[in-house]
């Protein structure tokens, strides 16, 4: 493997070379503290993460998840829009660098310049650490607030983040984003109803602002989802490493990000005819997809009649653009 680019393997071993220097049960005891932050209310007046065992905590028990959950919502963006490449890149609130790991992944032949903006300085230096070599970052302590003010940049990243912010800085943001991304703004939350919630008002927001939805929606109209009767979220398969499963605990060989996001660009992209909102059924002799398309929700049943469709149905993912890309 080659450890100078961007990849799950090559994030998996920079977080073992810094893990390694931090007693089991200092870590252990910054992950629970960290799992009761994330499962409750995050405070918004000063930083979760406040010295290195908080960070060096989180990067093992959260980074490989939060990069396999932004690299599934670039791969969507990629699909949308494959001869884009950005050459720059701001990662809003981007703490220990997982998004732009991703961003340097999806792009891997030609990695924007990334700046990766935080108030949490203990995040920010174990990034440049893990970084090293790998990203080409500048890593910057910066507060978002409604005074927060981008440079403009290609590709603006904002993983996990909202959540942690007061609903008006969210708002206020998500406008910064759309004002400052010459290409495109992603958004990233968990796959909760909450994290739906929110993408759904920043996709508002970024629609408002002018641009245009890439993905997962096929289109930039309203969402067909009535509010509060399910939300729209993804999964993303992230294999653990041992170091991994020893601080955060279960001792399955991998584990299921749920994610929610949103894809939108400035300049016109493709989006999927239609999207696999569930993990599709098989049955004998059919399968059975949910689809958001653009006249709404709709189920589609795909049996052997379908022909060829039939084993694209069978290979179609979660999350899948439906049906799939023509090979070229
Ligand atoms: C859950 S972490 C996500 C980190 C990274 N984006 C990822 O995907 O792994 C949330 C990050 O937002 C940062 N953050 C929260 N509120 C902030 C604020 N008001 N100003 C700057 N950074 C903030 C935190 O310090 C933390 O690094």
């Amino acid at each position: 493997m080659n450890v100078s680019v961007a990849s799950a393997e090559s994030l998996r071993t920079a977080l073992a070379g810094v893990l390694g220097g931090l007693p089991p049960s200092q870590a252990a005891k910054s992950v629970e503290r960290l799992i009761a932050h994330y499962r409750g209310t995050t405070p918004t007046d000063a930083p979760v993460l406040r010295d290195r065992a908080d960070v060096v905590a989180y990067a093992a028990y959260r980074m490989p998840a939060t990069f396999e959950a932004a690299r599934g919502a670039l791969d969507a963006l990629r699909d949308a829009a494959p001869e884009w490449v950005p050459g720059t890149h701001t990662d809003i609130g981007g703490g220990t660098g997982a998004a732009s790991w991703a961003v340097a992944d999806a792009w891997d032949g030609r990695p924007p310049r990334s700046t990766v903006l935080d108030w949490a300085e203990p995040a920010l230096a174990l990034g440049r650490e893990l970084a090293g070599g790998v990203l080409d970052a500048e890593w910057r302590r910066e507060r978002i607030g409604t005074a927060l003010r981008l440079d403009e940049t290609d590709l603006v990243t904002v993983s996990y983040v909202l959540k942690e912010l007061t609903e008006g800085d969210r708002a206020a943001l998500v406008a910064e984003a759309a004002r400052a991304a010459t290409g495109a703004v992603v958004i990233v939350e968990p796959g909760t109803p909450d994290g739906y919630e929110r993408i759904i008002a920043a996709r508002s927001v970024l629609i408002d602002a002018g641009l245009t939805v890439a993905a997962p929606c096929p289109h930039s109209g309203a969402c067909p989802i009535e509010p509060g009767t399910d939300w729209c979220h993804f999964s993303a398969r992230v294999s653990r490493s041992s170091l991994h499963r020893q601080v955060k605990g279960g001792s399955l060989p991998y584990e299921d990000e749920k994610y929610a996001y949103v894809a939108a660009t400035r300049f016109p992209a493709t989006p999927a005819p239609a999207r696999v909102i569930r993990r599709p059924q098989t049955r004998k002799g059919l399968v059975l997809l949910d689809l958001c398309a653009p006249g709404g929700l709709e189920r589609a049943t795909v049996t052997k009649r379908h022909g060829p469709l039939y084993k694209q149905a069978r290979d179609a993912e979660w999350g899948d653009p439906w049906p799939p890309a023509e090979e070229a």
